[in-house]
């Protein structure tokens, strides 16, 4: 099955953005380590495997069509954070960055014709639906619990709860 080049160069900058928000979740995950949210490093460590997956995904769907998929470098990530809630909406901003490039796939899949690259954009189509919603949420905490120490660790434990949640079937 051929896809078109215009679909070919899409995914491959997929992989690098997948790649990128992995790093980034990683960063994230790091800062709160070392600052003592360990709810925040289980969370985020957790969600830069999800991107790692999710990077792996395209690389198989390119691959498995015998188009090798590039691997590019990665941009390097800030390592320093002002807070919690700072970098959940840091995060945010980078789901919705790759919502509108998932987005952008499924409208060249359809111009294309090209139903294969079409359904396999399916899952993503929901998972970022459901990956803007947990952040959302997340974020909305603080305006509900408030931002003093207490509040602060009360989200700290929430992002403990949904960590032990992520799935751990590498083909999800
Ligand atoms: Fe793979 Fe969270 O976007």
């Amino acid at each position: 099955m051929k896809i078109s080049k215009n679909m070919q160069k899409a995914l491959n900058n997929q992989i690098t953005l997948e790649a990128n928000a992995s790093n980034s979740y990683m960063a994230m995950a790091s800062w709160c380590e070392v600052t003592g949210y360990d709810g925040g490093a289980s969370f985020f460590y957790a969600q830069s495997d999800e991107e790692r997956k999710h990077m792996l995904k395209f690389i198989h769907y390119l691959n498995n069509l015998g188009i090798s998929a590039v691997i590019s470098a990665t941009k390097s990530s800030a390592s320093n954070f002002k807070s919690l809630e700072s970098i959940l909406k840091t995060a945010l901003m980078n789901e919705q960055t790759v919502t509108t490039a998932i987005h952008k796939m499924v409208e060249i899949s359809q111009k294309d014709k090209d139903h294969s690259t079409y359904a396999f954009l399916e899952w993503f189509v929901n998972e970022q639906v459901q990956e803007e919603t947990k952040f959302e949420t997340l974020i909305q905490k603080f305006e509900l619990i408030g931002r003093d120490k207490i509040a602060i660790n009360e989200i700290d434990k929430t992002l403990a709860a949904i960590a032990t949640t992520f799935t751990t079937d590498a083909t999800a």
